[in-house]
């Protein structure tokens, strides 16, 4: 069993990707427990108050460290001693100027035996010092900035957990954009005729190795057109 832990101020932000298709069929499996904590439950102030202006001037708001560091520890309390997890563990702050995730990543996230603690930030973000008291890993999911960390959150989980052993049959995973190199050759369905459009003719030929062929020199235009960026990696 894999463990996520997700600090928010929004837990009713997790509601349809926990209940939901892939996701929810991995918590139903055992495969992944994803466990929610809010990080309001431990405010020290009269008013459950858990952002404060930056020292020094600015706008906006951040997440002080107080109420942040008793959750991580709350988190830390629950996979240790409630549910006895024995995977290692790596706390993560959803943020923008963390690295850039890929699927190279998120296939390493997925492989090593650890449990993830997941902070989300909000407003101007959280107190540096939460960040280096926990040797916390910032990764961003792409070069802009979301108002929230929830939905980054999700993006991470869902990118690492459909690669966990047992998740998704691995040769559904085996040709997909971004694991080859390459970025994937077009899909077709039922039916075969559609709006006057046909399916190409090959694919429906039986010959397997004249499809691959095809699908090969496909995934190259593909990705000549959007990301000709990556055919210089391979
Ligand atoms: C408005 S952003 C804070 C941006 C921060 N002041 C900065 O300029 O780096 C609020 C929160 O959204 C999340 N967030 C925003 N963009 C993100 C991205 N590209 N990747 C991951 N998390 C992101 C982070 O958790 C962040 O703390």
């Amino acid at each position: 069993m894999r463990n996520f832990i997700v600090l928010t101020l929004f837990k009713e932000a997790f509601s349809g990707f926990i209940d939901t298709s892939i996701i929810k069929r991995a918590i139903d499996q055992n495969i992944v427990n994803i466990h929610l904590i809010d990080i309001r439950d431990y405010s020290l102030n009269k008013h459950k108050k858990v952002d404060f202006p930056p020292v020094g001037g600015g706008s906006g708001m951040v997440i002080s460290p107080e109420p942040l560091g008793l959750a991580i520890d709350k988190a830390y309390d629950y996979l240790k001693n409630d549910i006895k997890s024995t995977n290692d563990i790596k706390i993560i702050y959803m943020s923008p100027r963390g690295f850039l995730l890929n699927q190279k990543m998120s296939y390493e996230f997925a492989n090593t035996k650890n449990d993830y603690i997941i902070i989300c930030g909000h407003y101007e973000g959280i107190d540096e010092r939460i960040i280096e008291k926990y040797n916390v890993l910032e990764i961003s999911i792409g070069d802009y900035v979301l108002t929230q960390g929830e939905l980054a959150s999700q993006v991470f989980m869902d990118s690492v957990i459909r690669l966990i052993d047992g998740t998704i049959k691995k040769e559904s995973l085996e040709f997909e954009s971004h694991t080859n190199g390459l970025l994937e050759y077009p899909q077709y369905t039922k039916p075969i005729l559609y709006d006057n459009m046909k399916v190409p003719e090959i694919l429906l030929s039986g010959n397997h190795q004249k499809i691959a062929d095809y699908r090969k020199m496909e995934s190259i235009r593909i990705t000549k057109k959007y990301r000709p960026d990556l055919l210089n990696k391979i």
